[in-house]
């Protein structure tokens, strides 16, 4: 089982989407602890009822500079992530923006952060807060999810998955939410299924699933005279 540790500040359905499926056996990793920087978020009441540690990490009071104190605020999160050194960091409605320092500490050998998020929009559209809401104000006929691996700018990072569906019938943004969550709930466990056990090419900053260095580099499998396959470009 894979290790990981998520991350919110919210309600926590996401959260309890991810635990869901651990459960019955369609996600092969361990919750090892839930953090929030909000001491109050619902999330982390979820997790305790299932047994999980369930940490509040807030932003400190103390510090020269916004930076600073996010500087110190990530330290104590790397700190308490320690004891449980997490393979994967899972944001799942973490609201604050973290450091390039903090990324680092989670860098694969091949280049790709192992902080993997999920963004209520079809990336790069709409990134930001309230995504369903700008989605709805713009009257979008589609809109969409996208999970995608974490990189310093604000939702920015390789895209390893995403599903549109039709809004063009909402009345409301409440009803845009209603049906972004329940596409949000199955493609965030399942995406997670080959994100974590890290079955995927990564070339250029992109993410490639389920295909060989071969067919990524456009080359054509050739069946040669004889002897074994050979690529050619
Ligand atoms: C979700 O819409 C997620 O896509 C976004 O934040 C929200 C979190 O919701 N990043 P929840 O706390 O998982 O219910």
């Amino acid at each position: 089982m894979i290790p990981i540790v998520v991350l919110a500040s919210g309600r926590g359905s996401n959260f309890e989407a991810l635990q869901k499926a651990i459960e019955h056996h369609q996600l092969n990793a361990k919750i090892q602890a839930v953090v929030s920087d909000r001491p109050e978020a619902l999330v982390l009441e979820k997790a305790q009822q299932l047994g999980i540690p369930a940490l509040a990490v807030p932003l400190p009071l103390e510090g020269d500079s916004t930076r600073s104190r996010r500087q110190k605020h990530e330290a104590l999160i790397l700190d308490k992530l320690k004891v449980f050194s997490p393979k994967f960091l899972v944001l799942a409605g973490y609201m604050r923006i973290l450091t390039p320092s903090f990324i680092e500490a989670f860098r694969s050998d091949r280049g790709y952060s192992r902080v993997v998020n999920i963004h209520p929009s079809l990336l790069p559209a709409f990134a930001g807060t309230h995504a369903y809401a700008q989605a709805f104000r713009a009257g979008v006929k589609v809109t969409g999810v996208t999970v995608h691996l974490v990189e310093p700018d604000v939702d920015t990072g390789p895209i390893c998955a995403q599903e549109s569906f039709s809004i063009s019938d909402c009345q409301s943004e409440s009803e845009v939410e209603k049906r972004g969550f329940a596409v949000e709930h199955r493609l965030y466990p399942e995406t997670l299924s080959w994100v974590l056990s890290e079955e995927f090419v990564f070339r250029d900053q992109k993410i490639f699933r389920n295909r060989s260095w071969g067919e990524v580099r456009g080359e054509r499998m050739m069946q040669p005279k004889e002897g074994p396959y050979a690529c050619q470009n």
